[in-house]
């Protein structure tokens, strides 16, 4: 029998036993329309994952139910929404996408308040804002809340549930997706589930990696990464009251959800549907590498997170299917890619340019950059890079280490440089970011800071020196540049647009202390905000310079649905890329990462037959037979001359 009819036959049997009379005749025939174009596809994701299970068919059976639920309860306005997307699926890939990511309490009181705060977002040009963790999660120190304790209640300091559908309704008429965060892979231990695991209850126990000695945690602990080594060695914790360890990834109080256990994932497909039908169009998924554990790998990566993945976004498509995913793996740039695909995340963060971009200002070097993104900048057509220079955490140098050999750059060396540079404790460093989970064993350690502190501005100020805040603007601006242009949804970290600079108060709160990255979440207060109307402040300068990017990206369908090719160039300090439509409209592309000023002769980017072409950021012309003078920092877009 092919495998499409026995998970056909097992559809079948599920579906004379599931009793879906909460859903209406029509309701009922739409879902199971769904089923039978999905389900095989989820059967085959499930039975290898899951084949150790005897109980497999009533876990699927629970799954099916919650399917049914979570379609039950979705609004028919996002049912309409659905529907719109399946229309037009590459919708995040236009031109006018624009991403911010913010945290509620940070640019507003709460969740009324942002509401009333979405013209200011719409004015500046984004079409989806990521709203960082809002649900119920620890006093004190939360993880910046990723650390849940319960995904459907918002967290009373923010707001309601109600207002949330409300300011994700609002958004929808301003033309503004809402991203939410999917924290899979661990809960807080203050979690129901926890509790119940903490009072003993064998069910919930199995939610979790709980061990009774060490034996299994130093088994495992051999051939695992440390993420927050200075919170704890190893990854795993001691729980005084119930004499066991526990798996946490990250922080004491964040325990991993166990994927081994089928009804993990269904629960955890229930809390996905909740948020998709709170109306958010993104789920960002929040440490996803992690999700699968098996003895002997580094945990990371497993072939099995990526079914496992794939599996939730099958369950999404018979649901939400207007929902897209977002891949936060900050990993190796080979494991990155694996995750982009659109049965598995149509959107990933791309920490190797934002990681390169930053190495090119540190070293005013392209070689490392152009070469890397030569060979890994292409992905799926039907997916997009979510590019980015500054987010909420650190800063990981996350480049391939065979592409920096074969520069003659020895990747171990060039990233202590780095943390060295950024850190400003390297001679003639203009940045001031701070060391972030050094680890003693190995010598890793990853950077936080703002986007301005560590381009210079913090420097600059105190200093009082103008040339030296002109060359830290030029920075912000030619990176916020290549962002915008290189092809993907740009995403600009609150307080980024108004040249923010660290923020030290969380050294003087005792949840925050330990945490540096901290330093890069500032409060956005009115008095920040008054600073753009300072012609000439930095906040002005900055602010333009972003508003008029996002105003021409718009203008042209090359920024969205177009290709991206890296010009290889093999000039020390300037990187080139070429963006294409598939009617063969180009614009083009040329950086300087250099504090000087830089030549190349036209013919190495432009074919020489061609037209001048207009740069539309220095208003001047450029022809292929000329020699080109970039001024420090500059970019050059290069339109076409007639459109
Ligand atoms: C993600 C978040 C980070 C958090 C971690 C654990 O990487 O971006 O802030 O600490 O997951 O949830
Ligand atoms: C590591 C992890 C990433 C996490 C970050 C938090 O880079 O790979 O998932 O967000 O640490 O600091």
């Amino acid at each position: 029998m092919s495998a499409k009819s026995e998970s056909l036959r097992c559809l079948e049997k599920l579906l004379a036993e599931c009793d879906f009379s909460f859903l209406s005749q029509r309701e009922q025939k739409h879902f199971e329309k769904r089923l039978l174009t999905h389900f095989p596809r989820l059967f085959d994701l499930l039975v290898p994952v899951y084949q150790h299970r005897y109980d497999l068919y009533y876990h699927l059976r629970s799954l099916l139910m919650e399917l049914a639920h979570g379609f039950a309860q979705r609004s028919s306005k996002l049912k309409h929404r659905d529907k719109s997307r399946l229309a037009e699926p590459d919708w995040y890939r236009d031109e006018t996408m624009v991403g911010m990511a913010c945290y509620v309490d940070l640019v507003a009181d709460d969740l009324a308040d942002l509401t009333d705060k979405i013209d200011y977002f719409k004015q500046l040009g984004i079409r989806y804002l990521h709203l960082m963790p809002l649900y119920k999660s620890p006093e004190g120190d939360s993880d910046g809340g990723y650390a849940v304790s319960d995904y459907r209640t918002v967290d009373p300091k923010l707001g309601t549930t109600k207002q949330l559908k409300q300011l994700a309704n609002k958004m929808a008429d301003a033309g503004i997706s809402l991203a939410l965060d999917f924290v899979f892979n661990h809960t807080s231990d203050e979690c129901d589930w926890a509790q119940q695991a903490k009072a003993g209850d064998q069910e919930h126990q199995d939610f979790y990696f709980l061990f009774d000695d060490r034996r299994l945690p130093d088994q495992y602990d051999q051939h695992l990464r440390e993420i927050f080594p200075s919170v704890r060695r190893g990854c795993f914790s001691y729980l005084d009251d119930m004499d066991k360890w526990v798996w946490t990834t990250f922080n004491n109080f964040q325990w991993d959800l166990n994927y081994q256990n089928p009804a993990v994932f269904r629960a955890m497909v229930g809390e996905m549907l909740y948020l998709a039908n709170l109306g958010c169009d993104i789920l960002r998924l929040d440490a996803l590498a992690f999700v699968w554990k098996e003895l002997g790998h580094c945990c990371e990566n497993h072939p099995k997170a990526h079914m496992l993945i794939q599996a939730f976004n099958c369950c999404l498509q018979i649901v939400a299917p207007g929902v897209v995913f977002k891949s936060e793996a900050i990993v190796h740039p080979d494991e990155v890619a694996k995750y982009i695909h659109p049965e598995e995340c149509q959107l990933s963060y791309n920490p190797l340019l934002m990681a390169l971009i930053w190495n090119s200002l540190a070293t005013r070097k392209t070689r490392l950059l152009e070469h890397s993104l030569a060979t890994r900048f292409e992905i799926n057509t039907d997916c997009c890079w979510v590019n980015y220079v500054r987010c909420h955490d650190d800063i990981g140098w996350t480049f391939d280490d065979g592409n920096a050999a074969e520069l003659g750059i020895n990747g171990y060396d060039h990233r202590l440089f780095l943390n060295q540079f950024f850190t400003g404790h390297f001679e003639g460093s203009y940045a001031k970011g701070m060391g972030f989970q050094f680890n003693p064993e190995n010598g890793d350690c990853r950077v936080c800071g703002s986007l301005a502190s560590l381009c210079g501005l913090e420097q600059a100020l105190e200093m009082q020196e103008p040339l030296l805040e002109a060359m830290a603007l030029a920075r912000i601006n030619l990176i916020h540049g290549i962002i915008m242009t290189i092809g993907g949804i740009p995403l600009i970290y609150q307080g980024d647009e108004l040249a923010i600079l660290n923020d030290y108060s969380f050294l003087h709160d005792p949840h925050k202390t330990h945490d540096a990255r901290w330093v890069n979440r500032p409060k956005i207060t009115p008095q920040a905000l008054e600073q753009v109307r300072l012609k000439n402040s930095a906040a002005y300068v900055v602010n333009q310079h972003l508003r008029q990017l996002i105003q021409w990206r718009g203008q042209y369908p090359v920024m969205g649905r177009g290709t991206t090719q890296i010009i290889r160039l093999e000039h020390p300090h300037l990187f080139a890329y070429v963006r294409q439509t598939e009617h063969g409209h180009k614009h083009y592309f040329v950086a300087n990462f250099s504090d000087a000023k830089h030549q190349i002769s036209g013919s190495k980017i432009l074919p020489v037959d061609q037209l001048p072409r207009l740069d539309l950021i220095s208003g001047q012309s450029f022809s292929a037979s000329g020699e080109w003078q970039l001024m420090p920092y500059q970019l050059l877009w290069l339109k076409e001359s007639n459109g």
